[in-house]
């Protein structure tokens, strides 16, 4: 039996899986690193065949495909059944499962088995966790560190989050972006570098002034995909929802529309409803037709008045 995972089809474009030692030498060739978020089967499909480098199966699901005001309420469960449907949709970036709140802020042990269940359950090939200290959902921020190493000692890689925490927004005062002062780019170094040693295969960067991330990055290792953290970091990550505009509402500074695909599914789904509505759907061409000397038997049997039994007929 072969030791090799297992990947269920060849992806159509003949790619191979993407590596974390892939990734440290893009880092290193200064080549862009590409990830997008996804939710489900099909987001997941359309990151692989944007050959993308990495899907993030990212806790802001809560919002996108749940409907939650804010990323807190989403439940291991729920993102453990979302991250192994992104798996049979992405056969070749490196898929990583996003620690929801609750899920590792309890002990080293309970981080540990949540990332074990995105591996086991989920298929994923890595966890992201944030940086709980600074951003208060843990607070001392040697807890946070410890639950890092105890994730990587499990032999799961894990990818860091500094700057903008949001699962401890209202520790933060809100959504805002992280190190504008000396004290504050200060505090997202320290996490950054703290993340790093504990053995981070990557780190995210949010909401971060562009210039600090620059100063930051002379002490980075390991790569660094940014978000709303200027152009200095070695990739970006944009939520897929954001980035195809898939939803109305406030967006952050650092998001760019590259589509505009809600208004494109409401006036393809009210197209239907019109043609519904007014008898142009369906058309002779979605239906399907039966033999006429069928069709004339039929009716004699069922004709009204006729005595019913339809077991004379299904043998
Ligand atoms: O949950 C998420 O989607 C994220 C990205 C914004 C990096 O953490």
């Amino acid at each position: 039996m072969s030791t090799e995972p297992r990947i269920p089809d060849a992806p159509p474009s003949g790619r191979k899986p993407v590596t974390i030692p892939q990734l440290a030498e893009m880092k290193r060739h200064g080549q862009p690193i590409v990830m997008v978020t996804a939710y489900d089967y099909p987001t997941a499909q359309v990151a692989e065949e944007a050959e993308v480098d990495l899907v993030l199966v990212g806790d802001t699901a809560a919002m996108t495909v749940l409907g939650y005001d804010s990323t807190v309420p989403v439940t291991m469960d729920e993102m453990v059944m979302l991250a192994s449907a992104v798996r049979r949709g992405a056969r070749t970036p490196l898929v990583v499962g996003d620690l929801p709140f609750g899920s590792y802020q309890g002990s080293n042990e309970q981080a540990v088995g949540s990332a074990i269940r995105y591996l086991k359950e989920a298929g994923c090939d890595a966890v992201k966790m944030e940086m709980a200290g600074v951003s208060g959902a843990l607070a001392d921020k040697s807890e946070s560190v410890a639950r890092a190493r105890a994730i990587v000692a499990a032999g799961i890689p894990v990818m860091g989050h500094v700057g903008l925490t949001p699962q401890s927004a209202s520790a933060l005062g809100g959504y805002r972006t992280q190190g504008r002062t000396m004290q504050q780019a200060v505090q997202v170094a320290d996490d950054a570098l703290a993340m790093q040693d504990a053995g981070c295969f990557a780190i995210v960067f949010e909401a971060v002034p562009a210039a600090v991330t620059e100063v930051i990055m002379e002490r980075m290792r390991v790569p660094v995909i940014g978000i709303g953290a200027g152009a200095a970091t070695d990739g970006q990550v944009l939520v897929f929802h954001d980035l195809l505009g898939l939803h109305e509402g406030h967006m952050p500074r650092f998001v760019k529309r590259f589509a505009e695909v809600k208004r494109e599914m409401v006036e393809g789904v009210r197209a239907y409803a019109e043609e519904v509505r007014d008898g142009r759907f369906p058309a002779a061409e979605h239906t399907y037709s039966v033999d006429d000397e069928e069709l004339e038997r039929f009716r004699e049997v069922i004709a009204p008045g006729k005595p019913w039994d339809a077991a004379d007929f299904m043998s």
